[in-house]
């Protein structure tokens, strides 16, 4: 057996183990929180940016051949809706977070690091040469103690914390951050389209734009395209175009998406009702479940089923195939030994009648 094959087959005995796999199921475990990734004027508007002539492929980093004044428009709107001056558009969150983070953290900083941030947060961090001290989730007197008086801090948190739901409390996390003379960077991976009387987020919903360093939306999730934004001052994009490995060195985006997620900002600017549907149907959910289940997740899209294995996590994932739902799995290293978990994310497309069953086909697993 390889070194390869080994560590496969230990995975495997240890019941963690990942497939690849697509299933005919109602899914409650994709991010697209607005359905928006099936939606009919977003999909027109891209088939109608190719009719025009909108290139497929941008041919190179922004730098080079690939800036598309269609890049520069999205960037101004984005911005616009987010109450800031400026946004700069990456591939992907993962680049977005690395190239943010690796322009913003220099030798000598410190970086106070949320204990349950992203892997993309985690990684971006670990790229840079700052000092990076991990604070217990949302412990604000941990974030007070790491944040270092004289040495230039940034804390970096998510609004909305992907695998457990959490809410960051945003304000006092601002207070916290603007009494110690400290930058607060957000991701607002999955809020981005959901809180907010615009949907720009939780930082418009807790009205802190002003006392935020800088942003990160990503446009894979609510959005239903792929990319996302880093949000800030204008001086903080220009730098990016020096600093940011990940913008420089790497192919933009294909320029037509951006009609793509002008039509999904459109949606989300004219729909509030289907803005406010997540959130709405996973508390209905949460509230089906409670006393019976560990659930958690208060005031967000995400309803985490906590039931500790590995096996008994892949058991109610494959139960719930076999009643029809597309509920994954969350096993170690993604989230702490012992608090595996089926992660259930409520789209606006579903209905309660289907959030009913799906509370009872729970239970009856449970
Ligand atoms: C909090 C958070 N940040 C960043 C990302 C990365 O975004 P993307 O999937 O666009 O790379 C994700 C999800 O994948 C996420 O959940």
């Amino acid at each position: 057996m390889s070194d390869v094959e080994k560590r496969l087959a230990a995975l495997s005995a240890a019941g963690l183990r990942r497939q690849l796999r697509t299933v005919d199921a109602v899914s409650v475990s994709s991010n697209d929180y607005l359905d928006l990734s099936v939606d009919a004027s977003v999909r027109s508007a891209l088939i109608a940016a190719l009719t025009e002539g909108a290139p497929i492929g941008s041919t190179g980093s922004r730098l080079l051949s690939g800036q598309h004044p269609r890049f520069t428009a999205i960037e101004e709107r984005f911005a616009a809706w987010q109450g800031a001056e400026a946004s700069l558009l990456y591939a992907t969150g993962f680049a977005a977070n690395q190239g943010l983070l690796g322009t913003v953290l220099r030798p000598g900083h410190v970086v106070v690091s949320d204990a349950l941030n992203h892997a993309s947060l985690i990684d971006a961090v670990r790229l840079t040469k700052a000092e990076r001290r991990v604070v217990p989730h949302l412990d604000l007197a941990a974030y007070d103690r790491a944040i270092e008086a004289g040495r230039p801090t940034v804390v970096v948190v998510e609004s909305v914390y992907s695998m457990d739901g959490t809410l960051a409390p945003l304000q006092q996390l601002a207070a916290l951050c603007q009494a110690r003379g400290a930058r607060l960077v957000v991701d607002e991976a999955h809020a981005t389209g959901l809180y907010g009387p615009t949907g720009a987020g939780r930082i418009e919903a807790q009205r802190v734009r002003d006392q935020v360093f800088a942003s990160v939306h990503t446009a894979g999730k609510a959005l239903g395209v792929s990319g996302a934004f880093v949000v800030g001052s204008a001086a903080l994009m220009q730098l990016q175009l020096h600093d940011a490995r990940a913008f420089v060195f790497s192919t933009a985006p294909p320029p037509f998406l951006t009609a793509g997620l002008h039509a999904a900002l459109d949606r989300i600017r004219d729909h509030a009702e289907l803005r406010a549907r997540p959130v709405a149907l996973a508390e209905r959910l949460r509230a089906a479940l409670a006393g019976r289940a560990d659930v958690r997740g208060a005031g967000s899209p995400i309803v985490p089923v906590v039931v500790g294995t590995p096996e008994a996590a892949g058991a109610l994932s494959s139960g719930l195939l076999e009643r029809g739902w597309d509920a994954r799995a969350i096993r170690p290293p993604t989230v702490p030994v012992g608090t595996s978990r089926v992660r259930l994310v409520m789209r606006a497309g579903l209905t309660e009648a289907q959030v009913d069953t799906l509370a009872a086909h729970i239970l009856e697993l449970l």
